[in-house]
């Protein structure tokens, strides 16, 4: 019986990694820009991290998370997301003991057991940063900043929305518990199960639910912005000046709560709407007090994360493309074994100058490899027969104008690098 890859999984062929690693070129090219190093965590953590990160009220860690039991008896789970690791890493690795703040950014897998649709995996994968050690709005500008930077003038998305929000402290969220649950309590029955058991632990998330019923019942919920602290106020009060600032246009989404615990202050979310229902391309926020919460000092922390899977599904929808330099310098054309012989070792010449280089190896007809050199869109046809061999020169031929000259074999390399 055939083997098929997992549910929700994909497999990459050339075709698509080839424009993959344009886009990590173009990520990583803006991290040097912006000042953000590279970090690589596990794919897998201790469970509790992301238990005690996420947040246990959260539907990745209710129902989203691969979890497993190694042979040791250790309870692992696959990375579901990367800030949780990476303060993790910011604790564990001492990087409070260097100049603050620390900018960090990380793409990779992330594992989540969602139900498979359009824009929506069980493995996808994200690109993040992340500043720790600044509580400062310019932090959290410069985090919006770059996402909009990204996705407005390098990657020319249209239909782009901004959504803005601030979700407050744990100050201002204990009143806004209180009014949410006095909101909820009369119509207590009618929410769905999961939204039961969040009302005791986390009122918030029942404004994140799906489901529509929910939706329905939350719809007249009293608002976080109505509840913030003189703090929380003026943060998100400087946030959007130095948006303004920038020209970076937002709309403030009192209802953006975000599907994680850890955010504090500013959330904010990027959503193309052209790519149907999964239309969150990317989304990040403010996160205070993880890091004290994952064992380590009070740091603050900022940052946001995007799904690369979404960001080509925004650019196909548009008609738009990730240019890919997928084209063949030259295709060795052989006849026979002695030629077979001068062509390798030509083709290895040429490979070495850095030179994209493809030859037959298996004795195609001539017509046909021509036709091979055609169809891998190669710039030069180098032509070595019998008659070449005899000669000491191969017949170059311009595969854009049909153009061709015979140039002496050893003089083949010099000749294509000129041109
Ligand atoms: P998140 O909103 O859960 O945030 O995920 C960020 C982005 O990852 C989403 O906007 C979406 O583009 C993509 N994504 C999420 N789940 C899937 C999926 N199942 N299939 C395809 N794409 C998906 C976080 O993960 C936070 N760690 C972001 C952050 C960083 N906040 C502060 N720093």
């Amino acid at each position: 019986m055939a083997i098929f890859r997992p549910r929700g999984t994909n497999d990459f062929l050339p075709a698509d990694t080839a424009k993959w690693q344009e886009l990590e070129a173009l990520l990583r090219t803006m991290c040097r820009e912006y000042g953000f190093g590279e970090i690589r965590t596990p794919l897998f953590e201790e469970t509790e991290l992301f238990q005690r990160g996420v947040g246990e009220t959260t539907d990745i860690v209710q129902k989203e998370m691969y979890t497993f039991t190694d042979h040791g008896g250790r309870s692992l789970t696959l990375r579901p997301e990367n800030t949780a690791s990476a303060c993790r890493a910011y604790v564990e690795d001492k990087l409070y003991g260097q100049v603050q703040p620390i900018k960090l950014y990380y793409m990779g897998p992330m594992f989540r057991y969602e139900k498979p649709q359009s824009g929506r995996f069980r493995q996808f994968h994200q690109f993040g940063i992340e500043i720790f050690g600044s509580a400062s709005p310019a932090a959290d500008a410069e985090i919006i900043a770059f996402a909009w930077d990204l996705y407005q003038n390098r990657l020319g998305l249209k239909n782009l929305r901004l959504l803005l929000n601030s979700v407050g402290c744990p100050e201002c969220r204990a009143a806004y518990r209180k009014a949410l649950q006095d909101y909820f309590r009369p119509r207590y029955d009618e929410l769905c199960e999961t939204c039961k058991s969040r009302f005791e632990r986390n009122p918030m998330r029942i404004l994140d639910c799906k489901s529509a019923e929910n939706q329905e019942i939350a719809k007249d919920a009293p608002l976080i912005t109505d509840y913030l602290c003189d703090d929380c106020r003026a943060h998100f009060q400087q946030v959007k000046a130095m948006l303004d600032a920038a020209d970076i246009p937002y709309e403030l989404d009192p209802r953006l709560v975000r599907g994680l615990d850890y955010y504090t202050k500013t959330a904010f979310e990027i959503q193309v709407a052209t790519i149907g229902a999964q239309s969150a391309v990317c989304g990040g926020g403010r996160y205070d007090g993880l890091i004290k919460e994952i064992g380590g000092e009070s740091t603050p922390g900022v940052g946001f994360a995007l799904g690369m899977e979404r960001v080509f599904s925004a650019l196909a929808a548009q008609g738009s493309d990730i240019e890919t330099e997928d084209q063949l310098d030259v295709y060795l054309v052989v006849a026979g074994s002695a030629a077979s012989a001068a062509a390798f070792r030509l083709a290895d010449q040429l490979r070495r100058a850095g030179l994209t280089c493809e030859m037959d190896y298996a004795d195609k007809s001539f017509k046909a490899q021509l036709k091979a050199a055609n169809r891998l869109q190669a710039d030069w046809a180098v032509i070595i027969g019998e008659d070449e061999l005899k000669s000491g020169a191969a017949t170059v031929k311009n595969m854009g104008d049909g153009s061709q000259e015979s140039v002496p074999l050893e003089r083949v390399k010099q000749y294509l690098l000129e041109k």
